[in-house]
Protein backbone atom coordinates (compact mmCIF):
# COMPACT_ATOMS: atom_id res chain seq x y z
CA UNK A 1 0.00 0.00 0.00
CA UNK A 2 1.31 3.57 -0.59
CA UNK A 3 1.00 4.14 3.04
CA UNK A 4 3.47 1.55 3.62
CA UNK A 5 6.92 2.66 3.44
CA UNK A 6 9.19 0.24 3.10
CA UNK A 7 12.78 1.02 4.09
CA UNK A 8 15.15 -2.31 3.93
CA UNK A 9 14.95 -5.74 3.34
CA UNK A 10 17.30 -8.28 4.03
CA UNK A 11 17.97 -12.27 3.97
CA UNK A 12 18.71 -13.54 7.25
CA UNK A 13 21.24 -16.26 7.63
CA UNK A 14 19.49 -19.28 8.63
CA UNK A 15 19.23 -19.86 12.17
CA UNK A 16 22.12 -20.93 13.90
CA UNK A 17 24.20 -20.68 11.09
CA UNK A 18 27.46 -18.51 9.90
CA UNK A 19 26.50 -14.84 8.53
CA UNK A 20 25.71 -11.43 9.64
CA UNK A 21 22.84 -11.13 12.05
CA UNK A 22 22.09 -8.00 10.11
CA UNK A 23 21.27 -9.79 6.68
CA UNK A 24 22.17 -9.55 3.52
CA UNK A 25 20.53 -6.26 2.11
CA UNK A 26 18.30 -6.96 -0.87
CA UNK A 27 16.99 -4.53 -3.58
CA UNK A 28 13.20 -3.61 -2.95
CA UNK A 29 11.05 -2.31 -5.78
CA UNK A 30 7.31 -1.80 -5.95
CA UNK A 31 5.34 -2.29 -8.87
CA UNK A 32 2.08 -1.76 -9.70
CA UNK A 33 -0.87 -4.36 -8.87
CA UNK A 34 -4.40 -2.69 -7.87
CA UNK A 35 -5.41 0.74 -7.08
CA UNK A 36 -5.50 -0.15 -3.46
CA UNK A 37 -1.67 -1.71 -3.11
CA UNK A 38 0.82 -2.76 -5.06
CA UNK A 39 3.06 -5.59 -5.20
CA UNK A 40 6.07 -5.93 -3.29
CA UNK A 41 9.07 -7.33 -5.54
CA UNK A 42 12.40 -8.71 -3.55
CA UNK A 43 15.25 -9.63 -5.69
CA UNK A 44 16.71 -12.54 -3.68
CA UNK A 45 20.73 -13.40 -4.54
CA UNK A 46 20.17 -16.43 -6.20
CA UNK A 47 17.03 -18.68 -6.52
CA UNK A 48 16.29 -20.50 -3.96
CA UNK A 49 16.21 -24.06 -3.71
CA UNK A 50 12.50 -25.92 -3.89
CA UNK A 51 11.77 -26.11 -0.24
CA UNK A 52 14.29 -24.24 1.19
CA UNK A 53 13.32 -22.25 4.03
CA UNK A 54 14.28 -18.09 3.51
CA UNK A 55 13.66 -15.82 6.23
CA UNK A 56 13.63 -12.21 5.03
CA UNK A 57 13.81 -8.95 7.35
CA UNK A 58 11.44 -5.97 6.24
CA UNK A 59 11.81 -2.74 7.89
CA UNK A 60 8.77 -0.71 7.15
CA UNK A 61 6.99 2.36 8.60
CA UNK A 62 3.12 2.22 8.87
CA UNK A 63 0.77 4.63 10.44
CA UNK A 64 -1.25 6.76 7.08
CA UNK A 65 -3.10 3.91 5.62
CA UNK A 66 -6.76 2.85 5.70
CA UNK A 67 -5.86 -0.20 8.09
CA UNK A 68 -4.85 1.46 10.68
CA UNK A 69 -7.14 4.17 12.29
CA UNK A 70 -5.67 7.08 14.92
CA UNK A 71 -8.69 8.24 16.99
CA UNK A 72 -8.73 11.84 19.30
CA UNK A 73 -9.67 11.37 22.83
CA UNK A 74 -12.92 13.05 21.59
CA UNK A 75 -13.92 9.95 19.32
CA UNK A 76 -13.46 7.79 22.32
CA UNK A 77 -16.32 7.11 24.94
CA UNK A 78 -14.39 8.14 27.94
CA UNK A 79 -12.67 11.75 26.09
CA UNK A 80 -9.57 11.39 27.78
CA UNK A 81 -7.36 9.70 25.88
CA UNK A 82 -6.29 8.90 21.86
CA UNK A 83 -7.23 5.25 20.34
CA UNK A 84 -5.74 3.17 17.76
CA UNK A 85 -7.45 0.11 16.07
CA UNK A 86 -6.45 -1.64 13.04
CA UNK A 87 -9.20 -3.05 10.78
CA UNK A 88 -8.14 -5.84 7.93
CA UNK A 89 -10.71 -7.02 6.25
CA UNK A 90 -10.90 -7.25 3.52
CA UNK A 91 -7.66 -5.52 1.88
CA UNK A 92 -6.68 -3.21 3.94
CA UNK A 93 -4.05 -5.09 6.05
CA UNK A 94 -1.09 -4.44 3.21
CA UNK A 95 -1.27 -0.63 5.19
CA UNK A 96 -0.39 -2.06 8.50
CA UNK A 97 2.34 -4.53 7.57
CA UNK A 98 4.10 -5.74 4.48
CA UNK A 99 2.19 -9.25 3.66
CA UNK A 100 1.10 -11.56 1.30
CA UNK A 101 -2.90 -9.83 1.66
CA UNK A 102 -4.63 -12.49 -0.03
CA UNK A 103 -7.28 -15.16 2.28
CA UNK A 104 -5.77 -17.68 0.44
CA UNK A 105 -2.43 -17.72 2.61
CA UNK A 106 -2.48 -18.52 6.08
CA UNK A 107 0.37 -18.29 8.24
CA UNK A 108 1.20 -17.76 12.62
CA UNK A 109 2.19 -14.64 13.39
CA UNK A 110 3.72 -12.75 16.63
CA UNK A 111 4.03 -9.10 17.68
CA UNK A 112 5.99 -7.03 20.12
CA UNK A 113 4.51 -3.93 20.83
CA UNK A 114 5.74 -1.31 23.10
CA UNK A 115 2.97 1.47 23.90
CA UNK A 116 2.87 4.94 26.01
CA UNK A 117 2.20 5.02 29.72
CA UNK A 118 -0.98 4.41 30.49
CA UNK A 119 -2.40 2.41 27.50
CA UNK A 120 -2.99 -1.17 26.98
CA UNK A 121 -2.32 -3.11 23.71
CA UNK A 122 -4.51 -6.30 22.77
CA UNK A 123 -4.45 -8.14 19.41
CA UNK A 124 -5.73 -10.64 17.83
CA UNK A 125 -3.38 -13.71 19.23
CA UNK A 126 -3.94 -16.81 21.58
CA UNK A 127 -1.12 -16.01 23.81
CA UNK A 128 -0.78 -12.75 25.13
CA UNK A 129 1.79 -10.91 27.92
CA UNK A 130 3.13 -7.82 29.40
CA UNK A 131 6.46 -7.43 29.67
CA UNK A 132 8.54 -4.37 31.88
CA UNK A 133 8.58 -0.98 29.92
CA UNK A 134 4.93 -1.08 28.44
CA UNK A 135 5.66 -3.83 25.81
CA UNK A 136 3.32 -6.80 25.41
CA UNK A 137 4.29 -10.00 23.31
CA UNK A 138 1.87 -11.32 21.61
CA UNK A 139 1.79 -15.07 19.56
CA UNK A 140 -0.94 -16.46 17.23
CA UNK A 141 0.01 -20.25 17.14
CA UNK A 142 -2.74 -21.02 14.77
CA UNK A 143 -2.15 -20.67 11.06
CA UNK A 144 -4.40 -17.66 9.54
CA UNK A 145 -4.69 -15.51 6.83
CA UNK A 146 -3.53 -11.59 6.97
CA UNK A 147 -7.14 -10.13 7.48
CA UNK A 148 -7.36 -11.44 11.06
CA UNK A 149 -4.80 -9.61 12.23
CA UNK A 150 -5.60 -7.15 14.26
CA UNK A 151 -4.15 -4.99 16.82
CA UNK A 152 -6.06 -2.13 19.27
CA UNK A 153 -4.02 0.40 21.91
CA UNK A 154 -5.99 2.23 24.11
CA UNK A 155 -6.67 2.95 27.41
CA UNK A 156 -8.92 -0.17 27.95
CA UNK A 157 -9.64 -3.06 31.11
CA UNK A 158 -11.05 -5.94 31.49
CA UNK A 159 -13.63 -8.27 33.29
CA UNK A 160 -14.41 -11.81 32.45
CA UNK A 161 -17.59 -13.00 31.44
CA UNK A 162 -17.47 -16.31 31.18
CA UNK A 163 -14.64 -19.66 31.69
CA UNK A 164 -12.74 -18.87 28.69
CA UNK A 165 -14.64 -14.78 27.64
CA UNK A 166 -13.73 -11.66 29.31
CA UNK A 167 -14.85 -8.21 27.78
CA UNK A 168 -12.76 -5.54 26.94
CA UNK A 169 -13.57 -2.05 26.74
CA UNK A 170 -12.74 2.00 28.19
CA UNK A 171 -12.91 2.15 31.62
CA UNK A 172 -16.70 4.43 31.12
CA UNK A 173 -18.12 1.05 29.40
CA UNK A 174 -17.12 -1.76 31.02
CA UNK A 175 -19.21 -1.86 33.86
CA UNK A 176 -22.25 -2.19 31.56
CA UNK A 177 -20.28 -4.81 29.18
CA UNK A 178 -20.14 -6.86 31.59
CA UNK A 179 -23.91 -6.69 32.58
CA UNK A 180 -24.56 -7.41 29.20
CA UNK A 181 -22.54 -10.74 28.59
CA UNK A 182 -21.87 -12.44 31.59
CA UNK A 183 -22.86 -16.09 31.71
CA UNK A 184 -24.22 -16.23 28.57
CA UNK A 185 -20.82 -16.06 25.70
CA UNK A 186 -19.95 -19.67 27.39
CA UNK A 187 -23.65 -21.19 26.20
CA UNK A 188 -22.85 -20.11 22.52
CA UNK A 189 -19.51 -21.85 22.52
CA UNK A 190 -20.96 -24.78 23.75
CA UNK A 191 -23.67 -25.10 21.46
CA UNK A 192 -20.76 -24.39 18.35
CA UNK A 193 -18.35 -26.78 19.61
CA UNK A 194 -21.53 -29.59 19.46
CA UNK A 195 -22.85 -28.73 16.14
CA UNK A 196 -19.36 -27.58 14.30
CA UNK A 197 -16.24 -29.14 16.04
CA UNK A 198 -13.86 -28.59 18.67
CA UNK A 199 -13.34 -24.75 19.45
CA UNK A 200 -9.52 -24.25 18.81
CA UNK A 201 -8.91 -20.61 19.43
CA UNK A 202 -8.80 -21.25 23.01
CA UNK A 203 -10.33 -18.04 24.48
CA UNK A 204 -13.30 -15.98 22.56
CA UNK A 205 -12.95 -12.44 24.32
CA UNK A 206 -14.97 -9.56 23.27
CA UNK A 207 -13.57 -5.91 22.76
CA UNK A 208 -16.28 -2.74 22.61
CA UNK A 209 -14.25 -0.61 20.18
CA UNK A 210 -15.27 3.59 20.00
CA UNK A 211 -18.92 4.57 18.34
CA UNK A 212 -16.94 4.78 14.49
CA UNK A 213 -15.96 1.28 14.69
CA UNK A 214 -17.83 0.66 11.06
CA UNK A 215 -18.96 -2.96 11.97
CA UNK A 216 -21.54 -4.35 14.02
CA UNK A 217 -18.74 -7.07 14.37
CA UNK A 218 -14.87 -8.13 13.39
CA UNK A 219 -14.85 -11.96 13.67
CA UNK A 220 -11.06 -11.21 14.57
CA UNK A 221 -9.70 -14.57 16.35
CA UNK A 222 -9.61 -15.03 19.97
CA UNK A 223 -10.35 -11.67 20.52
CA UNK A 224 -14.22 -10.24 18.60
CA UNK A 225 -14.29 -6.72 17.71
CA UNK A 226 -18.11 -5.17 18.37
CA UNK A 227 -19.78 -1.84 18.04
CA UNK A 228 -20.12 -0.07 21.32
CA UNK A 229 -24.21 -0.11 19.85
CA UNK A 230 -24.28 -3.59 20.98
CA UNK A 231 -24.68 -2.64 24.64
CA UNK A 232 -28.45 -2.48 24.33
CA UNK A 233 -28.91 -2.96 27.64
CA UNK A 234 -31.27 -5.86 27.12
CA UNK A 235 -29.18 -8.47 25.26
CA UNK A 236 -31.37 -8.27 22.37
CA UNK A 237 -28.22 -7.62 19.81
CA UNK A 238 -26.69 -10.89 20.55
CA UNK A 239 -26.87 -12.32 17.56
CA UNK A 240 -23.89 -10.34 16.17
CA UNK A 241 -21.85 -12.15 19.11
CA UNK A 242 -23.50 -15.31 17.75
CA UNK A 243 -21.86 -14.39 14.07
CA UNK A 244 -19.02 -14.00 14.73
CA UNK A 245 -18.43 -16.69 17.19
CA UNK A 246 -20.02 -19.18 14.26
CA UNK A 247 -16.75 -17.54 12.33
CA UNK A 248 -14.29 -19.17 14.48
CA UNK A 249 -15.26 -22.30 12.47
CA UNK A 250 -16.35 -20.49 9.15
CA UNK A 251 -14.16 -17.90 7.74
CA UNK A 252 -11.42 -18.33 10.66
CA UNK A 253 -10.74 -21.98 10.58
CA UNK A 254 -12.49 -23.10 6.61
CA UNK A 255 -11.77 -19.33 4.84
CA UNK A 256 -12.54 -18.21 1.51
CA UNK A 257 -9.48 -18.44 -0.71
CA UNK A 258 -10.73 -14.90 -2.61
CA UNK A 259 -12.68 -12.12 -1.94
CA UNK A 260 -14.81 -13.09 -4.97
CA UNK A 261 -16.51 -15.95 -2.81
CA UNK A 262 -16.72 -13.87 0.08
CA UNK A 263 -20.11 -15.88 0.45
CA UNK A 264 -18.31 -18.99 1.85
CA UNK A 265 -17.58 -17.11 4.85
CA UNK A 266 -20.79 -15.11 5.22
CA UNK A 267 -23.17 -17.66 4.11
CA UNK A 268 -21.96 -20.44 5.78
CA UNK A 269 -21.74 -18.04 8.80
CA UNK A 270 -24.97 -17.18 9.02
CA UNK A 271 -26.46 -20.69 8.40
CA UNK A 272 -24.30 -21.47 11.60
CA UNK A 273 -25.26 -18.45 13.87
CA UNK A 274 -29.04 -19.50 12.72
CA UNK A 275 -28.37 -22.83 14.09
CA UNK A 276 -26.92 -21.91 16.77
CA UNK A 277 -29.47 -19.50 17.14
CA UNK A 278 -31.84 -22.32 17.06
CA UNK A 279 -30.75 -24.23 19.59
CA UNK A 280 -30.59 -21.75 22.44
CA UNK A 281 -33.78 -20.13 21.12
CA UNK A 282 -35.90 -22.00 19.27
CA UNK A 283 -37.33 -22.21 15.91
CA UNK A 284 -39.51 -19.84 16.00
CA UNK A 285 -37.31 -17.01 16.96
CA UNK A 286 -34.42 -17.90 14.82
CA UNK A 287 -37.07 -17.52 11.77
CA UNK A 288 -37.97 -13.94 12.76
CA UNK A 289 -34.35 -12.91 12.78
CA UNK A 290 -33.70 -14.48 9.23
CA UNK A 291 -37.17 -12.69 7.70
CA UNK A 292 -35.48 -9.61 8.86
CA UNK A 293 -32.12 -10.47 7.30
CA UNK A 294 -34.04 -11.73 3.88
CA UNK A 295 -36.00 -7.78 4.19
CA UNK A 296 -32.51 -6.66 4.64
CA UNK A 297 -31.43 -8.50 0.96
CA UNK A 298 -34.90 -7.39 -0.79
CA UNK A 299 -33.69 -3.77 0.28
CA UNK A 300 -30.52 -4.64 -1.34
CA UNK A 301 -31.94 -5.98 -4.40
CA UNK A 302 -34.38 -3.20 -4.65
CA UNK A 303 -31.88 -0.18 -4.43
CA UNK A 304 -29.07 -2.33 -6.93
CA UNK A 305 -31.36 -3.69 -9.31
CA UNK A 306 -31.39 -8.04 -9.08
CA UNK A 307 -29.27 -8.37 -12.03
CA UNK A 308 -26.23 -6.13 -10.54
CA UNK A 309 -22.82 -8.21 -11.24
CA UNK A 310 -22.11 -7.70 -7.56
CA UNK A 311 -25.71 -9.95 -6.81
CA UNK A 312 -24.20 -12.93 -7.48
CA UNK A 313 -22.13 -15.18 -5.05
CA UNK A 314 -19.46 -15.74 -6.99
CA UNK A 315 -18.31 -11.87 -7.82
CA UNK A 316 -15.52 -11.33 -10.22
CA UNK A 317 -12.68 -9.15 -8.71
CA UNK A 318 -10.38 -7.23 -10.61
CA UNK A 319 -7.46 -5.79 -9.97
CA UNK A 320 -7.58 -2.57 -11.71
CA UNK A 321 -5.12 0.24 -11.55
CA UNK A 322 -7.57 3.36 -11.48
CA UNK A 323 -11.28 3.76 -9.21
CA UNK A 324 -12.54 3.66 -12.94
CA UNK A 325 -11.58 -0.03 -13.64
CA UNK A 326 -11.63 -3.39 -11.71
CA UNK A 327 -13.59 -3.92 -8.48
CA UNK A 328 -12.17 -3.78 -4.97
CA UNK A 329 -12.88 -6.31 -2.59
CA UNK A 330 -14.19 -3.99 -0.22
CA UNK A 331 -17.27 -2.70 -2.39
CA UNK A 332 -18.89 -6.62 -2.43
CA UNK A 333 -19.62 -5.76 0.76
CA UNK A 334 -23.66 -6.04 0.81
CA UNK A 335 -26.50 -8.15 1.66
CA UNK A 336 -26.09 -11.31 -1.06
CA UNK A 337 -22.87 -13.27 0.07
CA UNK A 338 -25.22 -12.98 3.57
CA UNK A 339 -28.49 -13.48 2.53
CA UNK A 340 -28.35 -14.97 -0.42
CA UNK A 341 -25.46 -17.10 1.13
CA UNK A 342 -27.35 -18.38 3.73
CA UNK A 343 -30.10 -19.60 1.29
CA UNK A 344 -28.17 -21.35 -0.60
CA UNK A 345 -26.56 -23.35 2.77
CA UNK A 346 -30.14 -23.54 3.39
CA UNK A 347 -30.56 -25.26 -0.19
CA UNK A 348 -28.09 -27.36 0.62
CA UNK A 349 -29.61 -28.91 3.81
CA UNK A 350 -33.13 -28.86 2.04
CA UNK A 351 -31.47 -31.01 -0.25
CA UNK A 352 -30.22 -33.83 2.36
CA UNK A 353 -33.79 -33.20 3.94
CA UNK A 354 -32.76 -34.31 7.58
CA UNK A 355 -30.75 -31.60 9.94
CA UNK A 356 -29.10 -34.05 11.74
CA UNK A 357 -27.55 -35.12 8.72
CA UNK A 358 -26.60 -31.95 7.35
CA UNK A 359 -24.97 -30.76 10.51
CA UNK A 360 -23.11 -33.84 10.56
CA UNK A 361 -21.99 -32.24 6.88
CA UNK A 362 -20.92 -28.86 8.74
CA UNK A 363 -18.77 -30.68 11.27
CA UNK A 364 -17.44 -33.04 8.49
CA UNK A 365 -16.33 -30.19 6.06
CA UNK A 366 -14.95 -28.04 8.93
CA UNK A 367 -12.74 -30.80 10.02
CA UNK A 368 -11.68 -31.57 6.27
CA UNK A 369 -11.12 -28.34 5.10
CA UNK A 370 -10.03 -27.02 8.72
CA UNK A 371 -6.42 -24.21 8.42
CA UNK A 372 -7.19 -24.30 4.87
CA UNK A 373 -8.54 -21.59 2.51
CA UNK A 374 -10.63 -23.28 0.05
CA UNK A 375 -13.32 -22.23 -3.15
CA UNK A 376 -16.91 -23.18 -3.59
CA UNK A 377 -15.91 -25.88 -6.14
CA UNK A 378 -14.07 -27.66 -3.01
CA UNK A 379 -17.10 -26.82 -1.03
CA UNK A 380 -19.26 -28.46 -3.65
CA UNK A 381 -17.07 -30.73 -4.69
CA UNK A 382 -17.32 -31.86 -0.55
CA UNK A 383 -21.09 -31.94 -0.38
CA UNK A 384 -21.34 -34.43 -3.47
CA UNK A 385 -18.85 -37.06 -2.65
CA UNK A 386 -20.50 -36.64 1.60
CA UNK A 387 -23.72 -37.54 -0.05
CA UNK A 388 -23.22 -39.71 -3.09
CA UNK A 389 -26.83 -40.88 -3.28
CA UNK A 390 -27.54 -36.61 -3.85
CA UNK A 391 -24.21 -36.94 -7.04
CA UNK A 392 -26.30 -39.49 -8.04
CA UNK A 393 -29.32 -37.95 -8.23
CA UNK A 394 -27.93 -34.76 -10.23
CA UNK A 395 -29.02 -32.66 -7.72
CA UNK A 396 -26.13 -30.38 -8.74
CA UNK A 397 -28.11 -29.80 -11.79
CA UNK A 398 -31.93 -29.67 -11.46
CA UNK A 399 -33.10 -26.99 -14.04
CA UNK A 400 -33.73 -23.13 -12.02
CA UNK A 401 -31.57 -24.89 -8.96
CA UNK A 402 -27.79 -25.53 -10.51
CA UNK A 403 -25.36 -25.39 -8.44
CA UNK A 404 -23.50 -23.01 -11.83
CA UNK A 405 -26.81 -20.50 -11.28
CA UNK A 406 -26.37 -20.01 -7.75
CA UNK A 407 -22.87 -19.32 -8.25
CA UNK A 408 -22.74 -16.85 -11.11
CA UNK A 409 -26.63 -15.75 -12.13
CA UNK A 410 -27.38 -12.24 -10.35
CA UNK A 411 -30.44 -12.18 -8.83
CA UNK A 412 -33.10 -13.07 -6.00
CA UNK A 413 -32.17 -16.44 -4.44
CA UNK A 414 -34.08 -18.89 -6.72
CA UNK A 415 -34.90 -21.13 -3.01
CA UNK A 416 -36.03 -19.21 -0.14
CA UNK A 417 -36.05 -21.75 3.26
CA UNK A 418 -38.96 -22.06 5.11
CA UNK A 419 -39.28 -19.25 7.96
CA UNK A 420 -43.01 -20.42 8.88
CA UNK A 421 -41.99 -21.58 12.30
CA UNK A 422 -41.49 -17.56 13.06
CA UNK A 423 -45.29 -17.07 11.74
CA UNK A 424 -46.37 -16.74 15.47
CA UNK A 425 -44.08 -14.00 15.85
CA UNK A 426 -44.07 -12.26 12.91
CA UNK A 427 -48.19 -12.54 12.52
CA UNK A 428 -49.22 -10.14 15.20
CA UNK A 429 -46.18 -7.57 13.66
CA UNK A 430 -47.76 -8.38 10.27
CA UNK A 431 -51.67 -7.35 11.04
CA UNK A 432 -50.29 -4.05 13.09
CA UNK A 433 -48.20 -2.40 10.55
CA UNK A 434 -51.67 -3.49 8.10
CA UNK A 435 -53.88 -1.19 10.30
CA UNK A 436 -51.13 1.34 10.48
CA UNK A 437 -50.92 1.20 6.46
CA UNK A 438 -54.25 2.46 6.51
CA UNK A 439 -56.75 5.31 5.19
CA UNK A 440 -58.54 6.04 8.12
CA UNK A 441 -56.78 5.04 11.30
CA UNK A 442 -58.67 1.97 13.17
CA UNK A 443 -57.83 3.35 16.17
CA UNK A 444 -59.58 1.09 18.21
CA UNK A 445 -58.03 -2.58 16.47
CA UNK A 446 -54.63 -0.65 16.90
CA UNK A 447 -55.04 -0.04 20.45
CA UNK A 448 -56.00 -3.15 21.35
CA UNK A 449 -52.94 -4.22 20.30
CA UNK A 450 -50.20 -4.56 23.58
CA UNK A 451 -46.70 -4.29 22.05
CA UNK A 452 -44.48 -4.24 25.53
CA UNK A 453 -44.00 -7.72 25.69
CA UNK A 454 -42.82 -7.95 21.87
CA UNK A 455 -39.10 -9.09 21.51
CA UNK A 456 -37.02 -6.43 19.95
CA UNK A 457 -36.86 -8.09 16.61
CA UNK A 458 -40.98 -8.34 16.84
CA UNK A 459 -40.11 -4.41 16.68
CA UNK A 460 -37.56 -4.58 13.76
CA UNK A 461 -39.94 -6.75 11.75
CA UNK A 462 -42.76 -4.47 12.35
CA UNK A 463 -40.54 -1.48 11.44
CA UNK A 464 -39.72 -3.06 8.21
CA UNK A 465 -43.67 -4.04 7.14
CA UNK A 466 -44.13 -0.56 8.03
CA UNK A 467 -41.14 1.27 5.86
CA UNK A 468 -42.33 -1.42 3.25
CA UNK A 469 -45.40 0.06 3.10
CA UNK A 470 -43.99 3.68 3.58
CA UNK A 471 -44.74 6.39 2.63
CA UNK A 472 -48.21 6.03 4.57
CA UNK A 473 -51.34 7.58 4.74
CA UNK A 474 -50.83 11.80 5.74
CA UNK A 475 -50.76 12.05 9.72
CA UNK A 476 -50.12 7.98 10.35
CA UNK A 477 -46.64 8.28 11.49
CA UNK A 478 -46.91 11.15 13.21
CA UNK A 479 -49.43 9.63 15.19
CA UNK A 480 -47.51 6.17 15.11
CA UNK A 481 -44.42 7.89 17.23
CA UNK A 482 -46.86 9.35 19.85
CA UNK A 483 -47.94 5.93 20.27
CA UNK A 484 -45.26 3.83 20.48
CA UNK A 485 -42.53 6.08 22.45
CA UNK A 486 -40.79 2.76 22.94
CA UNK A 487 -40.22 3.08 19.09
CA UNK A 488 -39.76 6.58 18.39
CA UNK A 489 -37.47 7.15 20.92
CA UNK A 490 -35.36 3.78 21.13
CA UNK A 491 -31.81 4.00 22.26
CA UNK A 492 -31.68 0.53 20.49
CA UNK A 493 -29.62 0.51 17.07
CA UNK A 494 -31.35 -1.45 15.28
CA UNK A 495 -34.84 0.63 16.09
CA UNK A 496 -32.97 3.54 15.22
CA UNK A 497 -32.06 2.65 11.92
CA UNK A 498 -35.44 1.44 10.84
CA UNK A 499 -37.59 4.48 12.58
CA UNK A 500 -35.08 7.30 10.94
CA UNK A 501 -35.77 5.13 7.19
CA UNK A 502 -39.35 5.48 8.17
CA UNK A 503 -38.96 9.37 9.50
CA UNK A 504 -37.26 9.57 5.87
CA UNK A 505 -39.65 7.65 3.70
CA UNK A 506 -42.43 9.66 5.14
CA UNK A 507 -40.80 12.95 4.94
CA UNK A 508 -41.46 13.85 8.70
CA UNK A 509 -39.27 16.80 8.59
CA UNK A 510 -40.11 17.19 12.85
CA UNK A 511 -38.44 13.83 13.73
CA UNK A 512 -34.94 14.63 11.36
CA UNK A 513 -32.92 15.40 14.64
CA UNK A 514 -33.22 12.12 15.63
CA UNK A 515 -31.47 10.81 12.08
CA UNK A 516 -28.89 13.92 12.56
CA UNK A 517 -28.24 12.33 16.33
CA UNK A 518 -28.26 8.60 15.54
CA UNK A 519 -25.77 9.94 12.79
CA UNK A 520 -23.77 11.73 15.07
CA UNK A 521 -23.66 8.47 17.51
CA UNK A 522 -21.98 6.04 15.86
CA UNK A 523 -20.22 5.41 12.52
CA UNK A 524 -21.41 1.71 11.45
CA UNK A 525 -21.23 1.21 7.80
CA UNK A 526 -24.88 -0.97 7.42
CA UNK A 527 -26.29 2.24 9.52
CA UNK A 528 -24.79 5.09 7.86
CA UNK A 529 -25.14 4.13 4.44
CA UNK A 530 -28.99 3.46 4.07
CA UNK A 531 -29.41 6.78 5.76
CA UNK A 532 -27.75 8.72 3.37
CA UNK A 533 -28.90 6.98 0.65
CA UNK A 534 -32.59 7.71 2.09
CA UNK A 535 -31.74 11.35 2.54
CA UNK A 536 -30.15 11.89 -1.01
CA UNK A 537 -33.18 10.10 -2.70
CA UNK A 538 -35.54 12.55 -0.22
CA UNK A 539 -36.79 15.83 -0.29
CA UNK A 540 -34.87 19.29 -0.13
CA UNK A 541 -34.75 19.52 3.49
CA UNK A 542 -33.96 15.15 3.66
CA UNK A 543 -30.87 16.51 1.35
CA UNK A 544 -29.44 19.18 3.34
CA UNK A 545 -30.03 17.30 6.30
CA UNK A 546 -27.19 14.99 4.45
CA UNK A 547 -25.14 17.84 3.85
CA UNK A 548 -24.95 19.11 7.23
CA UNK A 549 -24.77 15.31 9.28
CA UNK A 550 -22.20 14.96 6.82
CA UNK A 551 -19.69 17.83 6.84
CA UNK A 552 -20.04 17.61 10.25
CA UNK A 553 -19.24 13.89 11.08
CA UNK A 554 -17.23 13.10 8.03
CA UNK A 555 -13.78 13.13 10.12
CA UNK A 556 -15.27 10.81 12.77
CA UNK A 557 -16.14 8.21 10.37
CA UNK A 558 -13.85 4.97 8.53
CA UNK A 559 -11.90 6.44 5.62
CA UNK A 560 -14.30 3.56 3.50
CA UNK A 561 -17.48 4.79 4.76
CA UNK A 562 -16.43 8.65 4.18
CA UNK A 563 -15.73 7.35 0.76
CA UNK A 564 -18.63 5.66 0.08
CA UNK A 565 -20.70 8.62 1.52
CA UNK A 566 -18.94 11.08 -0.71
CA UNK A 567 -20.19 8.68 -3.17
CA UNK A 568 -23.81 8.55 -2.46
CA UNK A 569 -24.00 12.51 -2.28
CA UNK A 570 -21.79 13.21 -5.31
CA UNK A 571 -18.90 14.87 -4.13
CA UNK A 572 -16.61 11.92 -5.27
CA UNK A 573 -14.06 14.18 -7.28
CA UNK A 574 -12.01 12.01 -9.97
CA UNK A 575 -9.79 11.12 -7.07
N1 LIG B 1 -16.54 -10.11 8.79
C1 LIG B 1 -17.70 -9.31 8.90
C2 LIG B 1 -17.42 -7.83 8.83
C3 LIG B 1 -16.69 -7.39 7.57
C4 LIG B 1 -17.08 -7.83 6.32
C5 LIG B 1 -15.63 -6.51 7.65
C6 LIG B 1 -16.40 -7.41 5.17
C7 LIG B 1 -14.97 -6.09 6.52
C8 LIG B 1 -15.35 -6.54 5.27
C9 LIG B 1 -18.47 -9.61 10.19
O1 LIG B 1 -18.44 -10.95 10.56
C10 LIG B 1 -19.90 -9.31 9.95
O2 LIG B 1 -20.46 -9.92 9.09
N2 LIG B 1 -20.49 -8.40 10.73
C11 LIG B 1 -21.88 -8.08 10.63
C12 LIG B 1 -22.64 -8.82 11.71
C13 LIG B 1 -24.05 -9.21 11.35
C14 LIG B 1 -24.21 -9.95 10.06
C15 LIG B 1 -24.66 -10.01 12.50
C16 LIG B 1 -22.03 -6.58 10.75
O3 LIG B 1 -21.04 -5.90 11.02
O4 LIG B 1 -23.11 -6.09 10.58
ZN1 LIG C 1 -19.62 -12.16 9.26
Amino acid sequence: HPALAVSRAALLPPPGGPGDPAGQELPVESRPFASYGSALHIALPQAPRAGQLLTLLIDYEAGEGPGVCWLSPEQTAGKQKPYMYTQGQAVLNRSFFPCFDTPSVKFTYSATVKVPEGFTAVMSATSWEKQKDNTFVFKMSQPIPSYLIALVVGDIVSADVGPRSRVWAEPCLIEAAKKEYDGVIEEFLVVGEKLFGPYVWGRYDILFMPPSFPFGGMENPCLTFVTPCLLAGDRSLVDVIIHEISHSWFGNLVTNATWGEFWLNEGFTMYAQRRISTEVYGLPYACLEASTGRALLRQHMDATGEDHPLNKLRVVIEPGFCLFLGVNPDDTYNETPYEKGYCFVSYLAHLVGNQSKFDAFLQAYVNRFKFQSITADDTLGFFLEYFPELKEKGVDSIPGFEFDRWLNTPGWPPYLPDLSPGQQLMRPADELAELWAADGLNMEAIEAVDITGWRMYQLVYFLDQVLQRSPLPEGNVKRLSKMYPKISEAQNAELRLRWCQILLKNNLEAEYSKVKDFLHSQGKQKYTLPLYRAMWGGSEAARALAMETFSATAPQLHVNVQNYVKKILGLAGAE
